[in-house]
C-alpha cells in the first residue's frame, strides 16, 4: 500500500495575522508538494485569512484544536461546523500540550475525533510518552492506551482516513529528536495496535507521522523510514526556508 506522505506545520500560539499572511505568500511562491501532502496548523483567528491566502495553492489548513459539541453555552470554545465553514481540512487533536495544560483525556480526543469527522475534517491524533514513561519501559503500554481510548467506536473505515502523529513529550521543543530507530519502531507499533483495533485495511492505509524536533537536518532520514507517513512539526514550520527544506526542496 502507497501511502501519501503528510507533512503538518504546527504554528502553536505563534504568528499573528499579519505574520501568518506574511508567510503565506513567501511559502507559496514557486511552491511544490514534491508529491506530499502540506498542512499549516494555524491558530483561530489566523485560519480565515490563510485560506484566502493559501487559495490557488495545494497547501492544507489545519486547526488546533475544537470542541466535539455541535453547538452551546461553551464560553470560548470552537465547534467543528465553525472549522468547516472555513474550509478547515485537518485539526490536531490530543496534542500532548493540550493534555497537559487543558485537561484533555483519551475521552475526550475520542469525542472530537468523531466530530472532526462527521463535518469532513481530518483529525491529526496526538500520541506519545513522557519521559518518566520511556524510561520506565512503559512507552509502548502508554500509546497503546491512547490508541485504544481515542478509537473507540471508530469504523475501520474512518480509522483508515485518520492520521496519528507519534509526539514523545521529551521530544517536543526540547532539540532532542527521537532515533529514526526508535521514531519506526513505535510508529510500527501505532499501526500494528490500529491493525487490532481496526483491522488490516485500516492498519495499511492510516498515516503515522512522527513529531518532535524535526528539523531540516533529520527530517530526511526519519521520512525514508517505512512505517513513517510523515512529519508534525512545531518550531521548524515557522520558518518558510526551514519549512520547505523539511519538505525536500
Ligand atoms: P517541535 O517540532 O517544536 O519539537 O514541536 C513538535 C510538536 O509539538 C508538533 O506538534
Amino acid at each position: 500500500m502507497s501511502r501519501t506522505n503528510i507533512i503538518a506545520g504546527n504554528w502553536k500560539m505563534y504568528k499573528t495575522i499579519a505574520e501568518a499572511i506574511g508567510f503565506a505568500y513567501e511559502f507559496v511562491s514557486g511552491f511544490e508538494d514534491g508529491g506530499r501532502e502540506i498542512v499549516i496548523c494555524a491558530p483561530f483567528p489566523q485560519l480565515a485569512p490563510l485560506k484566502r491566502a493559501l487559495s490557488g495553492s495545494n497547501v492544507k489548513l489545519g486547526a488546533q484544536n475544537m470542541h466535539f459539541e455541535e453547538a452551546g453555552a461553551f464560553t470560548g470554545e470552537i465547534s467543528p461546523a465553525m472549522l468547516a465553514e472555513i474550509g478547515v481540512d485537518y485539526c490536531v487533536v490530543g496534542h500532548s500540550e493540550r493534555r497537559q495544560y487543558f485537561a484533555e483525556t483519551d475521552g475526550t480526543v475520542n469525542l472530537k475525533l468523531k466530530a472532526a469527522l462527521r463535518h469532513g475534517i481530518i483529525p491529526i491524533v496526538c500520541v506519545g510518552e513522557v519521559l518518566a514513561e520511556r524510561d520506565g519501559g512503559r512507552a509502548f503500554d502508554v500509546v497503546k492506551r491512547q490508541i485504544e481510548g481515542g478509537f473507540a467506536g471508530v469504523s475501520p473505515d474512518d480509522a483508515a482516513r485518520l492520521v496519528v502523529a507519534y509526539e514523545p513529550v521529551w521530544a517536543i521543543g526540547t532539540g532532542r529528536t527521537a532515533t529514526p530507530e526508535q521514531a519506526e519502531e513505535m510508529c510500527a507499533f501505532i499501526r500494528k495496535t490500529v491493525g487490532e483495533f481496526c483491522g488490516a485495511d485500516a492498519a495499511d492505509r492510516i498515516r503515522v507521522q512522527y513529531g518532535g524536533s524535526v528539523k531540516p537536518s533529520n527530517a530526511t532520514e526519519l521520512l525514508s523510514k517505512e512505517d513513517i507517513d510523515g512529519a508534525l512539526v512545531g518550531g521548524a514550520s515557522l520558518s518558510p526556508k526551514d519549512f520547505k527544506a523539511i519538505i525536500g526542496f
